[in-house]
């Protein structure tokens, strides 16, 4: 073990989500057979207030910053990880890949099509620098499994495809407004660009790129107070339900897809879901029942019957964790950074399954602009 390589990380951005790769990597003995191992030297974040928690659990740390540009000229730092809000993309991601920091960044990676293109362009001229983006979901053992399915074309015809992600923490009106609710930061897309990357890593990965897109965009909550005793619009789109026209990558029929991205949905928390329909097979998963698979085998003039089978803790990199037991968030999280760390470290053809790569994300854009395009023209837009 002593010989597994160091991967100096700095962080930037020290909010929720540097805190979850932060615990992510505190928890790397969990994983088995890895070959490489990230190590926590530099924070950066303009709420100073953030840093103790660090610094209190990482004694690694030897750089607290509130400049980002101090990590930048830090030779020791091999990757940074960036978690920073929207409006803030293009300009770090871009001026972090100039520096030759190999970077994982934060969805939608860049705020809209235009800032990721720039963010592509600038790593098309780095080469040498590998890029990933973050978006965990498919490490449930569940999404996981639906995708060996989808490798293995075990559908017969596909009749049809959802995917999504669900909250519902904005149903309450009272909820301070934040800059994810701001159009400014989060940017136009609203809830398309803040979940728009976890229901697409599936459909995008399996060359589900639809044709064309028609969507159907809500604002709900249009006020909220602004946490100092006055209300403040609230521009930003709250729900939207995105309808594809699919053509199967391989086979040239073509398919619906429903791709939900919904802040407000009345009793899920944080629920993701990908559920693939298809003539001879069909298999449903959604992390309201993160244990749970479903499956149906269909043959001409049986019975239709679905099975659930509770699969446990069947991750895609080995843990110390039993099969038997739970799988959640967090576990997803670390799942993700097991596969950054291990395509970083060893590249190869059979990777249980990557992290999302930057032409991916372009991908997304494309289809969360005609989304964006089509709900507020009421037209269908073709790709
Ligand atoms: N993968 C996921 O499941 C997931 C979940 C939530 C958010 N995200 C993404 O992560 C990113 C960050 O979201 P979050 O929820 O962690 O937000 P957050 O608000 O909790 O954290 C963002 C942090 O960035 C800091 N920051 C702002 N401007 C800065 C600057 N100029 N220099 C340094 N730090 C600065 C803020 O002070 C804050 O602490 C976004 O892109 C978001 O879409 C991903």
């Amino acid at each position: 073990m002593k010989d597994r390589r160091r991967l100096r990380f700095g962080i930037i951005g020290c909010g929720l989500m540097g805190r979850e790769f932060a615990v992510a990597c505190a928890r790397w003995p969990a994983l088995l057979d890895m070959r490489a191992k990230p190590e926590i030297i530099a924070i950066c974040d303009l709420n100073e207030s953030l840093f103790d928690w660090f610094t209190g659990n990482f004694d690694s740390i030897k750089m607290v910053t509130s400049n980002y540009e101090d990590l930048l000229s830090e030779k020791d730092i091999d990757v940074i990880y960036c978690a920073v809000p929207h409006h803030l993309h293009e300009k770090f991601y871009t001026d972090i890949i100039r520096a030759h920091k190999h970077l994982v960044g934060e969805k939608p990676f860049g705020i809209d099509i235009e800032a990721n293109r720039t963010i592509l362009e600038v790593i098309k001229a780095h080469p040498d620098v590998f890029v990933r983006c973050s978006s965990e979901f498919p490490f449930f053992p569940g999404g996981h499994q639906i995708h060996k399915y989808i490798l293995e074309n075990k559908w017969g015809q596909i009749i049809e495809v959802h995917s999504g992600y669900l909250h519902s923490s904005d149903l309450n009106f009272e909820k301070p407004i934040n800059w994810k609710r701001m159009i400014e930061f989060n940017g136009e897309y609203g809830c398309l660009g803040d979940l728009g990357m976890h229901a697409l890593h599936l459909p995008i990965r399996s060359r589900w790129i639809p044709k064309r897109i028609s969507a159907s965009l809500s604002k709900i909550v249009t006020e909220r107070p602004d946490g100092k005793g006055a209300m403040v619009p609230c521009e930003t789109w709250d729900n939207g339900t995105i309808s594809c026209e699919v053509e199967h990558p391989t086979d040239g029929y073509t398919f619906p897809m429903t791709v939900k991205t919904y802040r407000i949905a009345p009793g899920e928390t944080d629920t993701w879901y990908i559920e693939v329909i298809g003539s001879k097979f069909s298999a449903k998963f959604s992390t309201k029942f993160p244990k749970t698979l479903q499956t149906m085998h269909y043959v001409n003039g049986r019975s239709q019957e679905w099975r659930s089978e509770d699969i446990g803790y069947t991750s895609a990199y080995k843990t110390i964790t039993g099969p038997i037991f739970e799988f959640g968030f967090t576990d997803a999280i670390l799942q993700m950074w097991a596969a950054m760390i291990d395509e970083f470290t060893e590249p190869r053809n059979n990777m249980p399954f990557g992290c999302v790569k930057p032409e991916e994300t372009y991908l997304q854009h494309k289809i969360l602009t005609a989304a964006l395009e089509s709900g507020k023209s009421g037209q269908a837009v073709e790709l």
